[in-house]
């Protein structure tokens, strides 16, 4: 059979039900205690062999589009794209001596804590394995998943799982049943590390411990408890991505009013989050939203699959 010339795959946007964040370790990571939740909003990454010869062995080479509103210039087109390390970690582990053009269709908020990026990578792990016909297990790519960055495994796992050490050893919690998300972007980004580092000065940051999901956020998702879900939602960076964007809790608090059961800052934010009774219920509270704080909003459904093949030819 001849190898495909063009590999499409999509990989999910991630929010955190639950992030639990333990003391700085040494190597400046933080352990966590999370639940992720793959929600329906994705990237959609292309790779392809370019048509004519071209030199072997060069860098991948990324060109970026997608949604005009989102940051689209602040994503790196260079060796440093999260999605050509993917591309060329890949190809150093399988022995790949090819060019290869990587193209981003971006639908994921840029830098909006909900791990856009790490779409990317896991989204061109699995074109790049077709691509190339490497026939790489689930395993060998969540191991390589994992030293592009803390979240990658997750995108290519998908569904709601539980996440630990940094984020990157993921067991996937199979739940009955789908949830109603408002999401509400914001016009400007976020930095991870500036996050994480404001959270060490915070009086929670100073008083962490090794954190643990809580048997409440278990049983309320094993029930499909939609009301119970809202009540246990929680985010220990939260305190230090609002104390760098104060603005948030308006939004926050405008969603609570308007109805929604549970909200909470998007890792490591700014996007926010919304827990909807329904879907009707959670298009109601992205109105009240859009009105009252002219807030950027859309609303979508979780869990949904991980990385996956959408064309090839
Ligand atoms: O793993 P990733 O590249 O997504 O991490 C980005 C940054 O977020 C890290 O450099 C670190 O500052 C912070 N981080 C952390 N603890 C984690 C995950 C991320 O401190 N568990």
């Amino acid at each position: 059979m001849s190898r495909p010339h063009r590999v499409t795959a999509s990989a999910p946007a991630k929010v955190n039900l639950y992030l639990g964040v333990g003391p700085r370790r040494g190597d400046g990571f933080h352990p966590l205690a999370t639940l992720y939740h793959a929600i329906g909003l994705r990237d959609v990454v292309t790779a392809s062999r370019p048509r004519s010869g071209g030199r072997r062995g060069t860098e991948p080479v990324v060109s970026v589009d997608g949604d005009q509103s989102l940051l689209l210039t602040d994503v790196p087109r260079g060796p440093e794209n999260i999605a050509a390390r993917a591309a060329s970690l890949l190809a150093q582990q399988y022995g790949v001596d090819e060019p290869v053009l990587l193209h981003i269709d971006k639908r994921i908020p840029v830098a909006g804590g909900l791990a856009g990026g790490s779409a990317d990578a896991a989204a061109t792990l699995t074109a790049c394995d077709a691509l190339w016909g490497l026939g790489a297990t689930q395993a060998d790519l969540l191991d390589l998943a994992a030293e592009l960055g803390s979240d990658v495994p997750f995108a290519l796992l998908g569904g709601t799982a539980a996440g630990a050490v940094r984020g990157e050893l993921v067991t996937s919690v199979p739940v009955p049943g789908d949830y109603w998300w408002v999401v509400a972007r914001s016009r400007e980004g976020m930095s991870t590390p500036a996050v994480y580092a404001a959270f060490d000065h915070t009086p929670q940051g100073a008083a962490a411990v090794e954190p643990t999901i809580p048997p409440a956020m278990t049983a309320a998702l094993a029930e499909h408890d939609v009301e119970r879900l809202g009540a246990v939602l929680n985010n220990d960076l939260q305190p230090a991505a609002l104390g760098l964007r104060p603005d948030l809790a308006a939004v926050l608090r405008h969603g609570l009013g308007a109805g929604a059961v549970g909200a909470l800052v998007s890792g490591s934010g700014p996007s926010c989050l919304f827990l909807g009774r329904d879907q009707e219920h959670a298009a109601h509270v992205a109105g009240r939203l859009a009105e009252d704080v002219s807030a950027d909003v859309l609303v979508t459904s979780g869990p949904v699959p991980g990385a996956r093949i959408e064309s090839k030819d």
